[in-house]
């Protein structure tokens, strides 16, 4: 009755992590939640003002397509910060990362074509691919190359039906950043090959010590993968943007007329507060308080034995080896979340490689919470003879 494509799709693990969770505090427990790939911060007062006044002056009618000038331009003005000049046409505001890796699916994959992404690596990316009728081809990532692929692991995978391929800097699950003269080597060969180089940086900002700010300080000629989720708070308004070749913007200004109209309007206004220096003081700050969490996490694990073979460099995951627990990671994290209400991702949810050994931690919740997780991760171990 369906498509054959939906059963090439695997659920979003994470979600049933959640609804477990919530079964678990609607029976009254408090539950420490170690899962959630989203900031718990609200979104900063000064974008919220800036929402309604938007909403108050009647801003609810379609804009255009690649989004309202002013937000270009503020993007613009975000990159120049960094030292990188890129033109208004070259960016293209978004429904999410989602709705921009959905335009990139649309724009440079024809059926058949493949796409190299990293395994473990974002689940959703596969999906992108697949819906273009594209190909994706995983390449196994490992502790000792911090999870990120080399220019020789691409150029191995790189076959007559690849057009290109997808990378995340900071990286989820892992947190790790390609380093820069890694990144610049597989543009080049990426650019030699004839392909594209997708460089996801939807955790841009939210770094520990990042050896570059964007890719686009390293190579001029990626599409770059952003959104206004992460570090700048905002999941639940669906805004991202692209940053495009030249030659690209009159191909995906067609797409995005035809599959979105326009990005989410009243979004768009919001968002113009996120680069104001009220705004930017409040998300470094929150940067900060990130790095902090990171700490207090891999430091309490380390103690309870278990291994952290990368620490990452932003983002906010621990990649966790959890094997000298002697359970595999989907048990881990179901009887930690059944028996001691610590709610964390199994590497499954990332792909194959090793994921029976992973599991995702995140730190998006208070101290004083992470604390009473690892109080609970060492009773959960103790109660199970690991300790
Ligand atoms: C690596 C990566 N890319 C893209 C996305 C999509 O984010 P959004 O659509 O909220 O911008 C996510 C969300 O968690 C992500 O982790």
């Amino acid at each position: 009755m369906f498509a054959n494509r939906v059963d090439q799709i695997q659920p979003f693990r994470v979600m049933e992590v959640l609804e477990r969770a919530a079964y678990h505090e609607a029976l009254g427990r408090r539950v420490v939640h170690l899962e959630v790939g989203e900031p718990d911060f609200e979104t900063a007062a000064p974008i919220v003002a800036a929402g309604q006044q938007a909403l108050r002056e009647g801003k609810t009618k379609y804009t255009p397509a690649t989004g309202i000038p002013e937000l270009r331009r503020a993007i613009v003005g975000h990159y120049k910060k960094m030292g990188v000049t890129v033109n208004e046409e070259q960016i293209v505001v978004t429904s999410g990362a989602s709705g921009g890796l959905t335009l990139l699916a649309a724009l440079l994959l024809n059926p058949g074509d493949e796409l190299l992404i990293t395994d473990p690596g974002y689940p959703c990316n596969e999906v992108f691919t697949r819906l273009a009728g594209g190909v994706p081809v995983t390449m196994a990532v490992n502790a000792n190359q911090k999870f990120q692929p080399t220019a020789a692991g691409v150029e191995m995978h790189w076959q007559q039906r690849t057009k290109g391929v997808l990378l995340a800097s900071p990286a989820n699950p892992t947190g790790t950043m390609l380093a820069a003269d890694t990144l610049e080597e597989i543009a080049r060969s990426v650019r030699q090959r004839g392909g594209f180089f997708i460089l996801d940086e939807i955790y841009q900002g939210l770094t520990i010590e990042a050896p570059y700010q964007t890719g686009l300080q390293i190579s001029q000629d990626l599409y770059v993968l952003n959104s206004f989720s992460k570090f700048f708070g905002m999941t639940g308004w669906r805004l991202g943007w692209l940053v495009v070749p030249q030659p690209a913007i009159e191909a995906i200004t067609k797409l995005a007329q035809n599959l979105f109209i326009s990005p989410s309007t009243p979004a768009q206004y919001a968002a113009l507060a996120a680069f104001t220096p009220a705004a930017m003081a409040i998300h470094d700050a929150r940067a900060a308080t990130f790095v902090a969490r990171a700490e207090l996490l891999a430091q309490g694990l380390l103690k309870l034995g278990f291994s952290i073979p990368v620490r990452p460099e932003g983002a906010f995951y621990l990649y966790v080896d959890v094997s000298h627990t002697g359970l595999a990671a989907r048990d881990f994290c179901w009887r930690l979340l059944d028996e001691f209400q610590v709610a964390t991702t199994p590497g499954e949810d990332f792909g194959q490689h090793m994921h029976e050994r992973f599991v995702r931690f995140a730190y998006t919740t208070d101290e004083a919470s992470i604390q009473v997780g690892l109080q609970r991760i060492e009773q959960a171990l103790q109660a199970w003879g690991v300790v």
